[in-house]
């Protein structure tokens, strides 16, 4: 066993720092060759789930790449990264900075100093309704301009942020009735520059390594190109966009279906096209519900109706109440929960729906979901969902 070993085992197996909580995190740098394509690489430990794993951050001269490395592979994943390609290793303790400097990896100089700071924080449990950080730099939240190369989320951009973070939350609930291993199949309906869809790629196949096939659907022709070009430059080989309409869209199906703020009845064909998949889950965001606006006619209700503000609130309500019963209907069971706060968007409820089909409230729910449409004299578009 040589020197850098050695040290490297102390930092990082279980009877030293990383175990213990003290390790910080381990920077790679000093190429040993130019044609070497990342700069730096640093290596910390997280918990993912639970499960103590190390997280590789490959910097790139104008993105960021992130790999998780199981717990027993860190020490050999250093050791291969020192003597292939890079001169320098800084170990950042909690108490002590350990540098290596290996031109001659046989050879190495190793010194060490005393420091005061805090511990790694495994963020990924710690704060999981935060699974992207601000001041970390992420791949795709660079190239999609919300945050700088230095991971800082630009103001603007901060409820996007907020958003995507929220979906990832939400999402992470709904995987433990998705298929456990294999192919995950997802769809996201109406992604537009499909800040969701990368983030769920991000989170799935880079952060959790799901093996994935990720689908974003869009109308627009440039923003689809784009969105294929961003994918190819960030290697996420698994990830495709299309150009279509929703209504249109002919699959073998998907685990999952997303929306997000998808305008007016491109979410019913999206929960329609979700049920005639059977797919476990729905994660939907609907927004601009206008189809029944002119249908909506009720003598006891139409005094308070007349009020156009108010009549469009009540549009929304009722759209959203007719798609959760229609998916009761089909055997979901459907929750409808707060996705972001008010004060970033009044377009803030989501239709989750994970399927369980029980044939007692499925007709309970067709039988109200019929009733409701009679009194209001409405025929929506996701009467289409058999
Ligand atoms: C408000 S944007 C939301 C984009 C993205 N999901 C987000 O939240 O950032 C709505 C997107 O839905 C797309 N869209 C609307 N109707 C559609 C349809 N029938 N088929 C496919 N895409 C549709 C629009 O082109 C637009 O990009």
């Amino acid at each position: 066993m040589n020197e850098i070993t050695r040290t490297l085992l102390t930092a990082m197996n279980s009877d030293g720092a990383a175990a213990s909580g003290s390790l910080v995190k381990i920077v790679f740098a000093d190429k040993r060759r130019k044609s070497i394509e990342y700069k730096k690489v640093t290596l910390r430990p997280v918990s993912i789930r639970g499960e103590y794993m190390y997280q590789a951050e490959f910097h790139f001269d104008n993105k960021v790449t992130h790999k998780n490395i199981p717990y027993y592979e860190g020490v050999d994943f250093a050791e291969q990264l020192i003597l292939e390609d890079f001169k320098q290793i800084n170990i950042l303790t909690e108490h002590e900075d350990i540098q290596i400097l290996a031109s001659k990896p046989e050879k190495p100089r190793i010194t060490s100093k005393p420091a005061e700071r805090k511990a790694a924080d495994l963020s990924h449990d710690r704060h999981k309704s935060y699974v992207l950080e601000d001041g970390k730099p992420c791949d795709f939240l660079i190239e999609l301009g919300v945050m700088s190369e230095d991971g800082k989320v630009f103001k603007q951009h901060y409820a996007k942020f907020r958003q995507i973070n929220r979906f990832l939350e939400i999402a992470d609930n709904c995987f433990d009735v998705l298929p456990s291993d294999g192919r995950l199949r997802i769809i996201d309906f109406g992604c537009g520059k499909s800040y969701l869809t990368f983030a769920l790629y991000y989170y799935l196949k880079l952060l959790r390594g799901r093996d994935v096939e990720i689908i974003g659907l869009d109308l627009k022709d440039d923003v689809i190109r784009f969105c294929n070009a961003t994918a190819k430059k960030l290697g996420y080989d698994d990830l495709r966009f299309l150009t279509g309409d929703i209504a249109d869209y002919e699959s073998d199906g998907a685990d999952m279906v997303a929306t997000l703020h998808a305008c007016d009845t491109a979410t019913d064909f999206a929960l329609i096209n979700a049920v005639r998949w059977n797919s476990r889950v729905i994660l939907s965001v609907p927004c601009c519900q206008h189809e029944l606006f002119s249908q909506i006619h009720e003598p006891v209700n139409d005094p308070m109706l007349k009020h156009g503000i108010i009549k469009d609130k009540f549009t929304e309500l009722l759209t959203d109440a007719l798609r959760g019963l229609k998916l009761e209907a089909a055997g979901y069971d459907v929750k409808m929960i707060e996705f972001t706060s008010l004060e970033h968007t009044s377009k803030n409820i989501m239709i989750k729906a994970v399927l369980d089909p029980k044939p007692a409230a499925m007709k309970k729910a067709s039988r109200e979901y019929e009733a409701l449409k009679e009194f209001y004299h409405v025929s929506p578009t996701i009467d289409g969902l058999v």
